[in-house]
């Protein structure tokens, strides 16, 4: 899995281990975030149709795709981004901000706990990797509409890496995902606009290489892609950030997932990445 960028440099994929969580019971019922409009029907034969588009391109890219049972009356449990944060093989449990989600925290915890993860019970609000992105010698962590920034101290206690925090600061942006993908070794795309000041001079000095969606990729919810450190799936809508992304060595690799966007989400949000040992979580160091 490598190949060489316009600047002679190789990209490596490596295979990855995804927990995703089937649509039987998506559906948009209430607006926790400014996407969502319960007045407009999903298409749930679309949706279920997407969805297994999805999981079959990450299996075809050779990754391993593990699935968490459905609950009746969550209609938001399929996005598994924001069930937990695994690094390393440890697992930090979600509490969600919001009553109409709170049972999911316990489903993900409870199907760790049965797969014989070591999970850890939140004390602080936290919506998994939703806001907890994994950055290799760093965790960022994203705050300002759901998750609290307190969450850092358990971060760091559990996973013994440095937390930087990240303030959002555009509610279409409201979880650290919908505007920051880590790509690969040293390499981010994000949306500028998402990010107060103090956060947008972090980013720049952490990451070498720093590529910025424009506002109409970041508007179909671009940023919201799945890097494996080579093959970027991303919303097929994005294309000016793929042809970003295929600029600096990456491999984009569109898919459908229109019918997800109507709830926020994007092929990130469906995909929680279960790191299984440390060798594992250190793959995209910067
Ligand atoms: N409707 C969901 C919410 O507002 C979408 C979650 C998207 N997940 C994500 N990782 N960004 O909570």
């Amino acid at each position: 899995m490598t190949q060489t960028d316009g600047t002679g440099r190789h990209r490596a994929g490596q295979s990855r281990t995804y927990l995703m969580c089937p649509p039987d019971y998506f559906a948009v019922e209430y607006a926790i975030n400014p996407w969502m409009n319960p007045g407009e029907p999903i298409d749930t034969v679309l949706a279920a149709r997407q969805w297994r588009q999805l999981r079959d391109t990450f299996t075809r890219l050779g990754h391993t795709v593990r699935t968490i049972d459905p609950v009746p009356g969550l209609p938001d449990m399929v996005f598994a981004a924001n069930g937990a944060t695994v690094i390393g093989g440890r697992v930090l449990g979600a509490r969600f901000r919001h009553p109409q989600r709170a049972a999911e925290g316990d489903a993900y915890l409870s199907w760790f706990a049965r797969n014989g993860y070591p999970a850890v019970a939140p004390s602080s609000v936290n919506e998994g990797e939703g806001d907890i992105v994994f950055a290799g010698r760093v965790i960022l962590a994203g705050h300002g509409y759901r998750t609290d920034p307190a969450v850092s101290r358990e971060l760091e206690a559990l996973f013994g890496l440095p937390v930087v925090s990240l303030r959002l600061v555009d509610p279409r942006f409201y979880h650290l995902d919908t505007a920051l993908c880590v790509l690969g070794a040293g390499t981010v795309a994000c949306y500028p606009g998402a990010f107060d000041d103090a956060s947008r001079a972090a980013l720049a000095s952490l990451f070498p290489t720093l590529i910025e969606a424009k506002d109409e990729d970041a508007e179909v919810l671009g940023l919201n892609a799945v890097s494996d450190g080579r093959h970027v799936v991303l919303p097929a809508q994005a294309a000016g950030l793929a042809a970003q992304l295929a600029d600096n060595g990456f491999e984009p690799v569109p898919v459908d997932v229109s019918e997800f966007r109507k709830s926020g989400g994007g092929p990130k949000c469906c995909t929680l990445e279960i790191r299984e040992t440390r060798q594992s979580a250190l793959a995209p160091a910067p």
